[in-house]
């Protein structure tokens, strides 16, 4: 982790459904090349100085945004924090402005859509911002004649050198963004213009051409006409060895008290009491879930399956340990093996033991899994049969 005072945080918006790109899928999720084009503006504000970096995303992909900028941030990791994103482009920078850290007395507000934005404008708008207090939008010359038109008429002609095309990220001190977005009352069509009503100058530094927005079908293009000539370096997190492996470790408890009946290991026990919970309360499963992603510094289970993945509510084992071992496998690791231990007083595991490793390390993609299981001489909730209890550790390499 780095020592720098983190005093700037990074609003990045990328919660949009982008209705004019059209593509199928929340716009920050296109891919440009291997990489979304979230994940390509996050390696400009990561290749910027470090900074709190809040992704506010669209709903139901908060998991995946996670995923996307810890794989992007490298040992920057602890600086991200992702959000659930509003209607509108406003609200979802307020939603990004809540979770602001209290230290932090520089904001800049960031569109992911203009993905390609080099490091250098993100570094600059600070600095200005620092220097003078204002507000600071990088921004480009216009260099096409503009007229003023009524319908199909000229009327006349727009003095170039009053104009400039406003980009992001833009940057304000965070006390003045705070207080002009709580006295918004109307939409703006940017942060600079909300801040300007507010009564506060701002100022403009120079853009870039690489910042420029995908909205269109023809900007995705041009985007991609760019990167497949400087395609994305992969990062790799800080403090990995290359090639070395990594251990996490994992619990999970349920209570008996579900309906229907008991899920255990990946394995169905007819005739044996339910275990409660969101799902079906395969605490086994939920262990193993949460050491690799522990392993991998992927976050927990409640990362990647809150309350927001609906689909995952009364999922079993099979879909909760193949989606994390996708999740793995798309942020670059392999699973060496799975050591699992149980402790309950019922059912009697020794029976399936081999059928529930088999069960578990099928829905892994056949990554090595083990089971073993105790009772607890009658103590503890596990002894007096009101629960199970499950621990358990994982290896992961990277692939
Ligand atoms: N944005 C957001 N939340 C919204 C709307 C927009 O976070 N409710 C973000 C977008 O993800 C994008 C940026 O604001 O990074 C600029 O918006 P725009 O380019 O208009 O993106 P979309 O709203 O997704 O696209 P469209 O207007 O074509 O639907
Ligand atoms: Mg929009």
């Amino acid at each position: 982790m780095t020592t720098t005072r983190i005093d700037t945080a990074i609003i990045v918006v990328a919660a949009g459904s982008g209705m004019r790109l059209g593509a199928g899928s929340p716009k920050a999720f296109v891919g440009i090349d291997d990489h979304t084009i979230l994940r390509h503006c996050l390696r400009g504000v990561f290749g910027a100085a470090p900074a709190q970096v809040v992704v506010v995303a669209p709903a139901g992909r908060v998991g995946e945004a996670l995923a996307e900028a810890h794989e992007q941030a490298g040992d920057r990791r602890d600086l991200v924090t992702v959000v659930e994103g509003g209607r509108t482009r406003q609200e979802s920078v307020a939603a990004g402005l809540g979770r602001v850290w209290a230290d932090v007395d520089v904001v800049l507000v960031h569109d992911a859509a203009r993905a390609l934005t080099p490091a250098d404008v993100i570094d600059r708008v600070v600095g200005v911002v620092r220097e003078t207090g204002h507000g600071v939008i990088p921004a480009l010359d216009v260099i096409d004649t503009i007229k003023r038109v009524d319908g199909d008429a000229i009327i006349g002609v727009v003095e170039r050198a009053e104009l400039a095309a406003a980009q992001t990220p833009q940057g304000f001190r965070r006390d003045v963004l705070v207080a002009a977005y709580e006295r918004a009352t109307r939409e703006f069509t940017d942060d600079a213009a909300l801040v300007a009503e507010a009564g506060h100058d701002i100022l403009r530094t120079e853009g870039s051409a690489l910042g420029f927005k995908i909205t269109t079908p023809a900007d995705l293009a041009q985007a991609r006409r760019i990167v497949a000539e400087a395609p994305i370096a992969p990062v790799r997190p800080a403090g990995i060895v290359r090639g070395a492996p990594r251990v996490g470790v994992g619990t999970d408890v349920h209570a008996f008290g579900g309906d229907g009946s008991l899920w255990l290991a990946g394995l169905e026990w007819t005739g044996e009491p339910a275990l409660s919970g969101h799902s079906d309360g395969d605490a086994v499963a939920h262990a193993i879930v949460d050491a690799l992603l522990n392993a991998a510094g992927l976050g927990d289970i409640g990362t990647h399956f809150g309350t927001d993945r609906p689909e995952f509510a009364g999922a079993h084992a099979d879909a909760f340990l193949a989606e994390t071992a996708r999740i793995l496998s798309d942020a670059g690791w392999l699973i060496g093996n799975v050591s699992v231990q149980v402790q309950a007083q019922r059912p009697k595991f020794a029976p399936r033991r081999v059928e529930a490793e088999s069960a578990l390390s099928a829905a892994l993609g056949g990554a090595a899994v083990s089971v073993s299981a105790t009772t607890t001489d009658g103590l503890g909730f596990p002894g007096r049969a009101e629960g199970v209890q499950a621990f358990a550790v994982a290896v992961v390499l990277p692939a």
